[in-house]
């Protein structure tokens, strides 16, 4: 294809062409004024590259571990619900080209395709995102069902106690298309997303459904439904991860939702360096929040990130070519990536130090 995107922006702008205009506005929706959707990118932009020269930079290796999983390079997709939204194949889709990239895939609780034919579709690992429902048997139910079927790792995401306010849901009274539902709860009696009177579909399910009790009390109960490990995703406060750790969490992401919760709350890329200062290597620190460029990678990983995700550009290169979209999506991160190594003077992982960035004037 010789129109084919050749970056992660055009991807998004060939996904607005493509998709249903409720479907696209929910996806790139961020929370009321969107500062902390723009300030996500923003941060990375802040920062500027002292590149070295003169390293030899004739092979690259961009290979890591994540929680012991090895992967191709330090990407991973971030949870995103209703995948079969932006392409019939849908999560199937996206895990095959995750597992083709050499990644990894966070599934979502709220996928409109069930855990267990996901994992059975997929080449490499898949972790299980988990909501807390009110409905604590059903909450029982899907974290066995995600360690039967094969998942890796359960992520519980601690920023969503109510869902945040996108003013474009609210005013396209958000829903799911008809066919669509929230697989692994169809069974639960909650896997319908209608469309209210006068609000967010979404917003309504979770109001309804989602316990928004949830604290620190709950993570004993949680280690004890799975023998898999935990990460917290959600969090942007030193003292949050230091109280993550001594819960025994294997990871933390840290996270704001891509700026569709608390709008004004701080970047990741800014909350980042407190936080691997008080986790200090007693658990893996990963982050999500505006990555679109190798460079963006690159910076996270100057400044502790073991690795990142990326939430929206999946979802973009699915609309535009189902599971081909997805990988080339990824692909290019990783070529983005090599490149800016190669530049940087950082051939390995473990060259990529804090001296690499500068903050100008
Ligand atoms: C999300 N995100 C999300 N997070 C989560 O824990 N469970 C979920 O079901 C969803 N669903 C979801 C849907 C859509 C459309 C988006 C855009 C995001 C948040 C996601 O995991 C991640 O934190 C952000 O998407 C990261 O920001 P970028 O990469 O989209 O800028
Ligand atoms: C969202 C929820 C599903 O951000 O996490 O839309």
């Amino acid at each position: 294809m010789s129109d084919r995107p050749i970056n992660l922006l055009e991807y998004e702008a060939a996904a607005r062409a493509r998709l249903a205009g409720p479907a696209f506005d929910y996806y790139v929706s961020g929370a009321h004024d969107e500062l902390t959707l723009r300030d996500n990118r923003a941060a990375y932009e802040r920062l500027r590259l002292a590149y070295r020269v003169l390293v030899d930079v004739a092979e690259r290796d961009a290979s890591t571990t994540v929680l012991g999983a090895p992967l191709r390079f330090p990407v991973m997709v971030a949870p995103t619900a209703f995948h079969r939204m932006a392409h019939e194949d849908g999560e199937l889709a996206t895990v095959r080209a995750a597992g083709e990239a050499g990644t990894i895939m966070i599934l979502s609780s709220l996928s409109t395709t069930a855990v267990e034919e996901v994992v059975a579709a997929a080449s490499g690992p898949v972790w299980f995102q988990l909501y807390v429902y009110r409905d604590r048997a059903a909450t029982e139910g899907l974290v066995r069902r995600a360690e039967a079927a094969g998942c890796q790792a359960i992520v519980l995401t601690v920023d969503a106690p109510v869902l945040g306010t996108r003013e474009r849901d609210v005013r396209n009274r958000f829903h799911l298309p008809p066919g669509l539902h929230v697989a692994n709860l169809l069974p639960a009696g909650y896997g319908a997303v209608d469309q209210p009177a006068a609000e967010s579909g979404l917003s309504a399910y979770f109001a309804g459904l989602i316990d928004p009790r949830l604290s620190w009390d709950d993570l004993a109960w949680l280690r004890e439904l799975s023998s898999l490990p935990l990460l917290l995703k959600g969090v942007v406060r030193a003292d949050d991860a230091a109280r993550a750790v001594e819960h025994g969490v294997a990871g933390i992401v840290v996270s704001n939702h891509g700026g569709r919760q608390l709008d004004t709350s701080v970047a990741t890329l800014d909350a980042l360096p407190g936080i691997v200062e008080a986790v200090a290597g007693r658990a893996e620190v990963l982050l999500d929040g505006g990555i679109r460029r190798g460079t963006d990678v690159l910076k996270a990983l100057a400044l502790g990130a073991r690795a990142v995700c990326v939430g929206r550009p999946v979802l973009w290169g699915l609309a535009v070519d189902g599971q081909a979209g997805v990988a080339q999506v990824l692909g290019l991160l990783h070529d983005e990536l090599d490149l800016a190594m190669a530049l940087c003077g950082a051939p390995t992982l473990a060259s990529i130090t804090p001296d690499l960035l500068v903050r100008p004037g």
